[in-house]
């Protein structure tokens, strides 16, 4: 039992030490159509790269009828998550905003072509991100407002109270530790800066009293998506450490029933028409559409959060820096 244990704490560190590696090794397409992140080909540099799980409030949902469209209806939550972070700060033109874990930059060309945001920094601990993030924004003539840098969200190599705005859009979980980052985004903020994620956590302790099983099903799982052991937070554990660290005004928003169960349905369709040779004959479509019957009649209890990571909670953070 001990050895079993220890395996997979081996596991775990092996992924979730090296988050760049992880995220960099990837092989999943996340919108169909797009390559797999290790062969990211940039075009237009507006092709959607997003690895996010979406704000589903208002965005058409992914069911039989329309699940040919998932990439395009995923696509339009993610950047909907990415909306909600910029009206929860209140984002205005002047802010100087730093994005921690940009991915390939999406929100960035969001904020920056929406919002009018002219000073963006981005931090990023996958080379390759920052790579093509800023290839992108040189594309898109952002690279003037837009700075991508290689770096970790945990030590950031940045000033004291330099920023208006920190943003961890779905990406504090995989930093090691989040408490490490929440300091660090502290120390960055200036007087009256405000901090806001988009993040993953538990409405209520669910680890205590966890059988062997169950503890080793959701390392294994944590440890595969780079998700450190140190950020299993309740709600109220998260408003703690904000409030440890120094935030006021820390309001952690649910958003889970926009978020968990229209994404399931979204991911089944995606890996339906991922693993049909022909995704648009109509019997490998037809086996989609029971797919995604399928996911949309899950419950809640069912859904790979829970089940994977024992996650039953979305959160919109926002918190001030007095
Ligand atoms: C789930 S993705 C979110 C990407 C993007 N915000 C989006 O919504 O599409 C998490 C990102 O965080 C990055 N990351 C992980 N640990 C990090 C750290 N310590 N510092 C900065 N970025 C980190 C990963 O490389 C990955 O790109």
């Amino acid at each position: 039992m001990f050895d079993v244990l220890r395996v997979a704490r081996q596991l775990e560190r092996a992924v979730s030490e090296e988050p760049a590696r992880f995220h960099a090794m990837e092989a999943d397409a996340w919108v169909t159509g797009l390559p797999g992140p290790g062969d990211v080909q940039v075009g237009t540099g507006r092709e959607p790269l997003w690895r996010n799980l979406g704000y589903w409030r208002d965005v058409e949902r992914v069911d039989e009828s329309n699940c040919e469209r998932v990439g395009a209806l995923f696509g339009a939550a993610q950047a909907r998550l990415a909306h909600l972070l910029a009206t929860t700060a209140g984002l205005t033109r002047t802010d100087h905003v730093l994005d921690c874990g940009f991915r390939y930059g999406d929100q960035d060309i969001l904020w920056a072509e929406a919002y009018g945001c002219e000073r963006i920094v981005g931090l990023e601990v996958t080379p390759h991100h920052v790579r093509v993030g800023r290839e992108r924004m040189r594309m898109l003539g952002l690279d003037g407002r837009v700075r991508l840098e290689l770096g970790s969200a945990t030590r950031m190599p940045l000033g004291t109270g330099a920023f208006d705005v920190v943003f961890a859009l779905e990406s504090a979980i995989h930093f090691d530790t989040r408490e490490d980052f929440l300091r660090e985004a502290f120390r960055v903020l200036r007087p009256g800066g405000r901090l806001v994620a988009a993040d993953l956590c538990q409405t209520r302790d669910r680890e205590t009293g966890l059988g062997l099983r169950r503890r080793l099903r959701h390392r294994y799982w944590r440890g595969r998506y780079a998700f450190p052991e140190a950020n299993v937070w309740t709600t109220e554990r998260y408003r703690s450490e904000l409030r440890r660290v120094g935030f006021e005004q820390a309001r952690l928003t649910s958003i889970a029933s926009d978020v968990f169960p229209a994404v399931n349905t979204a991911l089944a369709a995606l890996q339906g028409l991922r693993a049909a040779a022909h995704p648009l004959e109509p019997r490998a479509l037809d086996r989609v559409r029971a797919e995604v019957q399928r996911a949309r009649r899950m419950e809640f209890e069912q859904l790979q959060w829970l089940t994977r990571f024992n996650c039953d909670e979305y959160l919109v953070v926002s918190a001030l820096r007095p």
